[in-house]
C-alpha cells in the first residue's frame, strides 16, 4: 500500500457540483484508488458558494485529513492555505483552477480547442460561437484559445465581439442562451462543456431549430449522457474517470513522500468523439 502504516487514512475531496456527471465520474475514479489503498474519500459537494467551500475545507482539517484533492475555482492558494491554517497538509488542486505550480493531472484544453475547430471547419463552418462562461476560468480560456486560433489560422474572422456568447455553466445556462444563439445567425457552436451543450440543444429544438441540420453543436467532455440525448452530442472527451485516479495517486504520492521535488504534471489526452449532433454546413 502507498500509504504509511498507521496513519488516519483520510482523504478529503471538494468538488463544485455531485450532481454534474464530470464529477460524479471524477469521484469514481477516486474512490477506486481509495478502496485499493484502503482510503476513506470524505467527498463535499459545495454548490460553487464559496463560503462553503471554505467551511468544509476548514472542518475537514479538523478531522484530521491526510490530503486534499480541491477541484473549486474560486479557490486560491492563499485562501486554501488559510483555511488549512497554514496545517501542511498535503493537496491538489484539480481542472478549473490553475493556481499552482509542481505536481497535478491537467488535461490539454487549447489542444481540445483545436479539435473542435478543425471538425467544424472540416464540415464547412465559418460561422461558429463558442458559448463560453460568465466566470471563465483558465480551462475554458484555454478551449476558446485554441478554437479561435484555428479558425483565424483559416482567415476565418473569429474574434470576442462577434463570435463569444457567456452561459451559466448548466444546462439551464445553455437553454436560456438558445435565442441569442439563433440570433447570432451561427450554423455551428462550440459549447464549454457538454450541460450546456445539451441544454443549448432542447432551447434550440424548442425554437423549432434543428440539430445539426440547421446549428451544429459539440461539447466539451463526453459525460455519459451524451449518448443518451437527442441527437447524441458530438464532443471532446476528456479521460475524466482516469482523472480521478490519477489525482488520487498523485496525492498519494505525496502523502508518502513530503519532502520530494514535485514530479512532473501528468498531461492526460483529450480527443474528439463525432457523434450526430454536428454535421455539414448547409
Ligand atoms: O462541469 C464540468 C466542466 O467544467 C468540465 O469541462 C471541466 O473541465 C470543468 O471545468
Amino acid at each position: 500500500s502507498l500509504i504509511m502504516k498507521g496513519s488516519i487514512n483520510t482523504i478529503g475531496v471538494l468538488v463544485p457540483n455531485v450532481s454534474e456527471s464530470f464529477f460524479g465520474t471524477f469521484v469514481e475514479g477516486v474512490q477506486q484508488v481509495a478502496r485499493q489503498e484502503k482510503l476513506i474519500p470524505l467527498i463535499f459537494s459545495a454548490n460553487r458558494e464559496p463560503k462553503l467551500e471554505q467551511e468544509y475545507l476548514e472542518q475537514m482539517v479538523e478531522r484530521s485529513i491526510d490530503g486534499l484533492i480541491i477541484a473549486s475555482a474560486r479557490m486560491t492558494t492563499e485562501m486554501i492555505n488559510q483555511a488549512l491554517s497554514n496545517r501542511d497538509i498535503p493537496y491538489i488542486l484539480f481542472d478549473r483552477n490553475y493556481d499552482q505550480q509542481g505536481a497535478r493531472v491537467l488535461t490539454d484544453d487549447y489542444h481540445g480547442g483545436q479539435l473542435a475547430a478543425q471538425h467544424l471547419l472540416a464540415l464547412g463552418h465559418t460561422k461558429m460561437l463558442f458559448l463560453g462562461v460568465k466566470n471563465i476560468t483558465e480551462n475554458f480560456k484555454q478551449r476558446m484559445a485554441g478554437f479561435q486560433e484555428t479558425i483565424n489560422a483559416q482567415e476565418i474572422n473569429f474574434d470576442e465581439d462577434h463570435n463569444l456568447l457567456k452561459a451559466d455553466l448548466s444546462k439551464d445556462g445553455g437553454y436560456q442562451m438558445a435565442r441569442p444563439v439563433i440570433e447570432s445567425g451561427a450554423t455551428a457552436v462550440f459549447t464549454a462543456n457538454d450541460e450546456v451543450a445539451i441544454g443549448l440543444m432542447r432551447g434550440l429544438r424548442e425554437q423549432g431549430v434543428r440539430v445539426p441540420e440547421d446549428i451544429s453543436v459539440i461539447g466539451y467532455d463526453d459525460i455519459i449522457l451524451d449518448e443518451y440525448v437527442y441527437p447524441q452530442l458530438t464532443t471532446i472527451h476528456q479521460p475524466i474517470f482516469k482523472l480521478g485516479v490519477g489525482a488520487t495517486e498523485i496525492l498519494l504520492n505525496k502523502i508518502n513522500h513530503p519532502d520530494a521535488e514535485p514530479e512532473q504534471v501528468e498531461h492526460f489526452p483529450v480527443k474528439l468523439i463525432a457523434r450526430q449532433s454536428t454535421g455539414k454546413c448547409q
